[in-house]
């Protein structure tokens, strides 16, 4: 956890001023991309035809990590190093937690965002809340396609410490008011997955529950997520 980062991007935004912050004179912009699971031909479309020097590009988790070659990962980063662009990768369920418990930065323009970390980006503070549970995960290998730690973890103390200065939040899955869990149908197969994994509506809903207490603590104006792509 680089509290001392946080901090330090915190006292920076303060000290810019809020609406300051939210004006970014310069023109760069900030994209997000979800759930490319490995594959990066939305990633270099990206690169290629939509940004300039200075854009950022947020990847909503889902990335891949530890499911592909670091040789991949690494030409991506020297592709977005030079054209000056910035790539944030936010933890997702299919992604080996160590890229980010360890904050790997692969170069400049190429790092993996640990959870409840605070990023200022174009003058705005973006939170980066990462993880979710795999509603198939009793299918998958672990440490191959599949993580326990891979679900949102909930740490009141960090979000109240921070929630003031919070412009938007990105989050692997989502809280109820951006999906509810019901409103728009659990996932279409909830079912038969619960037929081998009999606990996971259950945990599902707590996973649910806490996300949405941390929508309920910070409150920020933009709440962006992956994860649900079916
Ligand atoms: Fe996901």
């Amino acid at each position: 956890m680089n509290d001392i980062e946080n901090e330090r991007n915190l006292k920076n935004a303060i000290e810019l001023g809020h609406d300051q912050a939210l004006n970014d004179q310069k023109g760069n912009d900030v994209f997000l991309l979800g759930d490319i699971h490995g594959d990066f031909t939305a990633i270099y479309k990206w690169l290629n035809t939509f940004c300039k020097k200075g854009d950022s590009l947020i990847q909503l988790g889902d990335f891949g990590a530890g499911m592909i070659s670091v040789e991949k990962i690494e030409k991506l980063a020297f592709a977005a190093k030079q054209m000056g662009v910035k790539i944030y990768v936010l933890r997702g369920n299919h992604d080996n937690p160590e890229y980010f418990n360890l904050s790997v930065k692969v170069n400049d323009s190429l790092e993996f965002v640990p959870d409840y970390t605070v990023k200022k980006i174009n003058g705005l503070n973006y939170l980066f809340l990462g993880g979710a549970i795999s509603i198939d995960r009793k299918k998958r290998k672990e440490g191959f396609d599949y993580w326990k730690a891979e679900g949102f973890v909930y740490h009141p103390n960090q979000l109240l410490k921070y929630y003031k200065n919070i412009d938007v939040v990105v989050s692997h899955t989502a809280p109820e008011e951006v999906r509810p869990f019901y409103g728009m149908g659990p996932h279409p197969d909830l079912v038969n997955y619960q037929k081998e994994d009999v606990s996971l509506e259950k945990d599902l809903k707590e996973e649910k529950d806490l996300i949405t207490k941390a929508f309920d603590i910070v409150k920020p104006n933009l709440w962006a997520s992956g994860h649900f792509n079916q």
